[in-house]
């Protein structure tokens, strides 16, 4: 099987580095680095009818080590999304504060956060979220457009590859409805990864794929932990993604909302 150990690797010297976070002090050990993303007291509710708010979140903390690969589980509609939106500043809490690489999502306006997210996090949404009227490579570069961490010159080549490396070097001006839900799913991973990344969010990367490109992806995203230090968080539920995780995450186990109107009771 192909080795994918590059894709994401590269510019050295040029990754974000995060930076300690005060309220834990510095000089840790690699066991003791400061979590790259830190959630604290985060509620998340989202409108209903009639006044009400349907409680999806209620985390007390959750602490991300920087470098680490973490899963997450849980059932269907138990909230894996929301947090993973939450923490990549597409949504912001109800209450509660996140910090990613030192920030705090929450000070920060949407304009603000589009950036943040555009230089600090890649993400690979569950569903794809790809941009229709563009080609493959079209999309992966936009992302580094946007970001303006890759020279413009080496943007082109570098999509190519990724999505080569992805297996869709026959794929590149495929616009997304040219594409199979397999395909698609890969050129959004190549995007997620187009930037390098330092925190690599994943919503079940592999749920459109075969075992055999599950696992190239998996690699992957190993690699990115293992080589380049970035950290993924990622939600899945097959066995192969687990292998070799640094923390396996039931999300009932951080989460104490109970997923029901206000007003209604545990059943
Ligand atoms: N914008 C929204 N407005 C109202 N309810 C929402 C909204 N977004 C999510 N929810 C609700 O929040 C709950 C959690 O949704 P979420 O998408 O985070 O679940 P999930 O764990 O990712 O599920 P799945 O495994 O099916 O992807 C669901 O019950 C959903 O109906
Ligand atoms: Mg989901």
């Amino acid at each position: 099987m192909r080795q994918p150990q590059d894709v994401g690797a590269g510019r050295e010297g040029q990754r974000h580095t995060s930076r300690p976070y005060a309220i834990l002090g510095s000089g840790q050990s690699m066991a003791q680095t400061p979590p790259v993303v830190l959630l604290q007291e985060v509620h998340k509710s989202f409108p209903l009818d009639q006044g009400r708010d349907l409680q999806v979140l209620d985390i007390p903390q959750l602490a991300v080590r920087e470098g680490s690969y973490t899963v997450v589980q849980g059932p269907s509609g138990s909230g894996k999304t929301t947090l993973l939106n939450l923490i990549a500043g597409i949504t912001i809490p109800t209450s509660g504060h996140i910090w990613v690489s030192g920030t705090d999502m929450t000070a920060l306006s949407e304009p603000q956060r589009d950036r943040f997210r555009a230089a600090h996090i890649g993400y690979i949404f569950q569903t794809f979220n790809l941009l229709a009227p563009f080609t493959a490579v079209e999309n992966v570069m936009l992302a580094m457009l946007f970001a303006q961490a890759i020279p413009k010159r080496a943007q082109r080549q570098r999509a190519v590859a990724l999505l080569s490396r992805l297996g869709l070097s026959a794929r590149l001006a495929h616009r997304p409805a040219q594409l199979s839900r397999g395909e698609q799913q890969r050129v959004a991973i190549a995007r997620a990864l187009a930037n390098d990344p330092p925190v690599l969010l994943a919503d079940e990367p592999c749920a459109s794929l075969d075992a055999a490109t599950a696992q190239v992806v998996l690699m992957a995203l190993h690699s990115l932990c293992r080589e380049s230090h970035q950290t993924v968080l990622i939600v899945a539920h097959d066995t192969a993604a687990l292998e070799g995780a640094d923390q396996v995450l039931d999300i009932r186990d951080i989460n104490r909302a109970t997923g029901r109107p206000d007003g209604v009771d545990r059943a």
